[in-house]
């Protein structure tokens, strides 16, 4: 859409518009809103330019006491680069995508540059229906196993982004219940952690563009491996006094990487979006599991209980949902915080000041 703009060097009528590219790479940016972050951060920016997308890390948005070494923001970051790969390969374009492709700003982490046109992907376009339908589902699964051919999928989701989706077996949950109690110890014994948390929850019913809504939560209750306890925040009444053990036909994905730098966790979280966007197109319900890594103590028993094969980045929790209505949506921030789209002078279109030079 043109507009008319006041320039200081060419007059107070010169033509802006946002070029058809910029458009579409928007497009995909917005829907990359729907992506999933840690406790609903949302920690990136949009700069598009040209014909190019460029994703920055929004480090005013990083937890301090959950995410001590910023690997869970880059995940976050991660879920939105693939979130925007997805809807542009859905909508036929053509793009080439580079990582961190500067070097004196650690914080551009990747340009998404427009190529031209392709044919729309039909996986990208069941994977872009999947963007609004998924929700982080914490409530206990039904008592159904998931079908092998599905977590076979989600393997190749992972292992196309360049990471890897360790599915975990009977034997390993010992292992990995261990790592979350222990995360769970350490952390809750942790002021600031318990004050972070806490933070950025959201009561209902308030006009809120981040955070965790407490109507998404579910008791942790008795699982096999435990999930995150938000109840200890005091924040929401009634933690689970259920005896019975839900999640008995969950299974848990580690996102696995070959190396442990922040483009290893950028991968990480673009596997992240792949897993989590193929289970919902499989209709499978997930939720993601972050406290597996965030204490280094509870990481490097999970990486024991792997095997000590590369390094554990995220855990996904996998499984048929229970029925009934979806989980509430959580709330996005505006597109306009988060997204910033340059207009161009219209060639040719500048208007001489008035008057006699
Ligand atoms: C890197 C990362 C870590 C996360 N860690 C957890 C977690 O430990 N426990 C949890 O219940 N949800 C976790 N989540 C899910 C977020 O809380 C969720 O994505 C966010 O609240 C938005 O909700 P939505 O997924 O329903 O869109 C994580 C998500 C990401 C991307």
């Amino acid at each position: 859409m043109p507009t008319n703009q006041e320039n200081p060097r060419t007059g107070p009528a010169t033509t802006f518009q946002v070029r058809p590219v910029c458009r579409t790479l928007a497009r995909a940016a917005l829907a990359a809103l729907h992506a999933p972050s840690v406790l609903n951060t949302q920690p990136w920016r949009w700069h598009i330019v040209d014909e190019t997308a460029m994703l920055y890390a929004d480090q005013r948005r990083r937890l301090h006491a959950v995410d001590t070494a910023g690997r869970l923001l880059m995940l976050s970051c991660g879920t939105a680069l693939h979130h925007a790969c997805v809807t542009l390969a859905a909508d036929g374009v053509d793009f080439e995508v580079r990582p961190f492709p500067a070097d004196d700003d650690p914080d551009l982490l990747a340009e998404v540059r427009y190529r031209g046109e392709a044919r729309p992907s039909a996986e990208a376009q069941r994977l872009r229906r999947a963007i609004t339908l998924r929700r982080s589902d914490r409530r206990p699964f039904a008592g159904t196993a998931v079908p092998g051919e599905a977590l076979d999928e989600l393997r190749n989701a992972a292992e196309r982004t360049g990471a890897h989706l360790h599915l975990t077996w009977s034997r390993d949950l010992t292992g990995i219940a261990l790592a979350a109690g222990r995360a769970a110890v350490v952390q809750l014994a942790d002021p600031a952690y318990r004050a972070e948390l806490a933070a950025w929850l959201r009561p209902p019913g308030e006009g809120h563009h981040d955070g965790v809504p407490v109507d998404t939560l579910a008791p942790s209750g008795a699982r096999p491996v435990p999930i995150r306890d938000f109840h200890a925040t005091g924040m929401i009444p009634g933690a689970s006094t259920d005896a019975d053990l839900a999640d008995r036909e969950a299974r848990y994905g580690i996102v696995v990487t070959d190396g442990d730098g922040p483009a290893d966790w950028l991968t990480a979280g673009v596997a992240l979006s792949a897993v989590l966007l193929t289970a919902t197109a499989d209709h499978l319900a997930t939720s993601a599991m972050s406290d597996l890594v965030e204490n280094e103590a509870a990481r490097i028993m999970l990486r024991r209980t792997l095997g000590n094969v590369g390094y554990p980045q995220i855990g996904i929790r996998i499984g048929v949902p229970a029925g009934g209505p979806p989980p509430p949506k959580a709330p996005r921030r505006p597109s306009a915080e988060v997204i910033e789209v340059v207009a161009e002078p219209v060639p040719g279109d500048a208007v001489p000041p008035a008057g006699p030079p």
